[in-house]
């Protein structure tokens, strides 16, 4: 079958397009995660990947994450103390079992909240989710890695999901 999701790179838009409106129809709706809105955290966690969404992980992996930036998946994402605050601030306030609650969907079903990875990609529905997707496209020289949401999710900056 085709593999509906990048019309764009793949080049069949038409016959996409009315593929991915039958899976929407399907998965049951839209998926959405409230952008990062803080204009710091915007720029700080948005240069190297986008800024991925606070509710999307539970507050203890955040707090975990910002303890440790000088080793962020073997980056140094090192911030002053003064912007690691507001940023811990911003994500903890957001995350997916507290203010964030309300968009985070069911990705954080089946996951304890303070034993949680500090990856999205590594939650068990975030895996479920993308077992389709095949390992070439992974390996795709626009997509490269599986934190690349926007590759796939070309509204995943305006915090949709679904195709
Ligand atoms: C210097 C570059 C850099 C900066 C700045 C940065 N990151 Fe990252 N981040 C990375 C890299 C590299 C990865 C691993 C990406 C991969 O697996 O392809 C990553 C991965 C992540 C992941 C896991 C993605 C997944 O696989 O689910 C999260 C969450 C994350 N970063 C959050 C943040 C936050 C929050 C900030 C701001 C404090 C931040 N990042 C700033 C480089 C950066
Ligand atoms: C290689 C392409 C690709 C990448 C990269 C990718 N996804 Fe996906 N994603 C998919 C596909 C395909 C689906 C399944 C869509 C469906 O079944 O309706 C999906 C489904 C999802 C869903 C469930 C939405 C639904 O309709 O059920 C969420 C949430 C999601 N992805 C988030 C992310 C996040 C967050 C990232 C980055 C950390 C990411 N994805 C990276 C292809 C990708």
């Amino acid at each position: 079958m085709t593999i509906p999701y990048r019309p764009l790179v793949l080049g069949f838009a038409a016959i996409a397009f009315s593929l991915v409106l039958l899976q929407r129809a399907q998965a049951g709706g839209s998926h959405f995660f409230a952008p990062v809105a803080d204009p710091v955290v915007r720029e700080e966690c948005g240069s190297c990947h986008m800024p991925f969404a606070a509710s999307m992980l539970p507050a203890d992996s955040w707090q975990r994450m910002m303890g440790n930036l000088k080793d962020h998946f073997g980056d140094d994402a090192s911030v002053d103390a003064e912007t690691a605050r507001r940023i811990t601030g911003y994500l903890v306030a957001n995350a997916a079992d507290t203010g964030g609650r309300r968009y985070s969907d069911k990705l954080l079903r089946g996951v304890a909240m303070n034993n949680a990875p500090l990856r999205i990609t590594e939650l068990p529905k975030w895996v479920r989710e993308h077992r389709k997707v095949a390992d070439w496209e992974w390996k795709h020289k626009d997509v490269r890695t599986r934190a690349n949401c926007a590759a796939c999710h070309r509204d995943a900056e305006r915090g949709y999901y679904d195709e």
